[in-house]
């Protein structure tokens, strides 16, 4: 009926530029301070792996993302349809995992089964999730899996089509705290609140058997004495505010934490410790969590 000027159009492609543009730009700093400062404070360099997949926005939102991260830092690039031999590549100290695709939702199906087939990430590794739409609104679901594969590091960054700095999201499991900042927010360092330091009397559990002088149990349940439960006590409950109970009954072993002498071989790995003691010389721990 009424004809789109010329200036309209012009208009609406200034204002679709500047909102693009200023995703695009607020998104790549963001990330690029957060690679920034991971490959300062870890000692061997940044590792990126990128989850991805089919209809994700970011090309759009963040052109340049990607590349940047590319031509700066290792990285790993995985879709559901790429593998990656957990054994050869490097553990990633940063991840990001692009959630664009999914409007409305948190893809868990998705999500379970890239962390469940790769996890080529270090326990310690920084992840960053970009959520697409309104499925921020859903981030129960987000933080009940990201909670469920022990990941401790990780933002929630809700990529709506507004301009300007989005809020950036994480929560900590043991105290319950939640966290709001924004992505213009510096130093970076602050999305990233040590959450270990304060465990909020979670009950660190442990299984082992009588080996002496490494562990003994011979007083009341839930407690035991020697090497280890004394380095655990001392970690878990001087350290970082939890509590600890340690059981010798072996058929609870695969809900235990940590596991003294008996290593089980577990389908993604969570924060499992293994001490192991086979001939008084060695005691190994934790597996793959540097
Ligand atoms: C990462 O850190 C190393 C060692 O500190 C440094 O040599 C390198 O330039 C850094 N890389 C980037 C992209 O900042
Ligand atoms: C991507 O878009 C195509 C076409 O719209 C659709 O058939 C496909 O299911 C979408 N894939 C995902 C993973 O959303
Ligand atoms: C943002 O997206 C929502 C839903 O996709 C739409 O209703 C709204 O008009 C969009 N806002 C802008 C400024 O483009
Ligand atoms: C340590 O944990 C307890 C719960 O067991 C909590 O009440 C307390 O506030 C915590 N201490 C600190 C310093 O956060």
């Amino acid at each position: 009926m009424c004809p789109i000027s010329r200036q309209t159009l012009l208009a609406g492609g200034v204002l679709l530029y500047a909102l693009l543009h200023g995703t695009q730009s607020t998104l790549h700093e963001m990330v690029d301070a957060i690679a920034t400062f991971d490959n300062a404070s870890d000692t061997t360099g940044t590792n990126v792996c990128i989850f991805s997949t089919a209809n994700s926005s970011l090309p759009m939102l963040s052109p340049l993302l990607l590349p940047t991260l590319m031509s700066k830092y290792p990285t790993t690039f995985v879709d559901m349809k790429n593998y990656v031999n957990v054994d050869t590549a490097s553990l990633a100290s940063l991840v990001l995992l692009d959630l664009t695709a999914y409007h409305y939702e948190f893809p868990f199906q998705c999500i379970q089964k890239c962390l469940n087939i790769h996890p080529c990430y270090r326990k310690s590794a920084k992840f960053v999730i970009l959520m697409g739409g309104t499925s921020f609104q859903r981030k129960a679901t987000a933080i009940r899996y990201v909670e469920k594969y022990s990941i401790m590091n990780y933002i929630l960054v809700p990529l709506t089509n507004t301009s300007g700095p989005f809020p950036v999201y994480t929560k900590h499991q043991f105290t319950g705290q939640e966290y709001y900042f924004r992505s213009s927010d510096r130093p970076v360092q602050q999305f990233f609140p040590d959450k270990l330091r304060n465990l909020n009397g979670f009950r660190f559990m442990m299984h082992g058997v009588t080996v002496y002088p490494y562990m003994l149990f011979l007083e009341s349940e839930g407690q035991a004495t020697g090497m280890v439960p004394n380095l655990v006590k001392h970690v878990i409950r001087d350290r970082c505010n939890g509590t600890t109970y340690f059981m010798e009954e072996s058929k609870y072993r695969r809900v235990m934490h940590g596991l003294f002498n008996i290593p089980i071989e577990r389908f993604h790995y969570q924060h499992i410790i293994y001490f192991r003691e086979e001939t008084g010389v060695f005691v190994v721990c934790p597996i793959r969590t540097v």
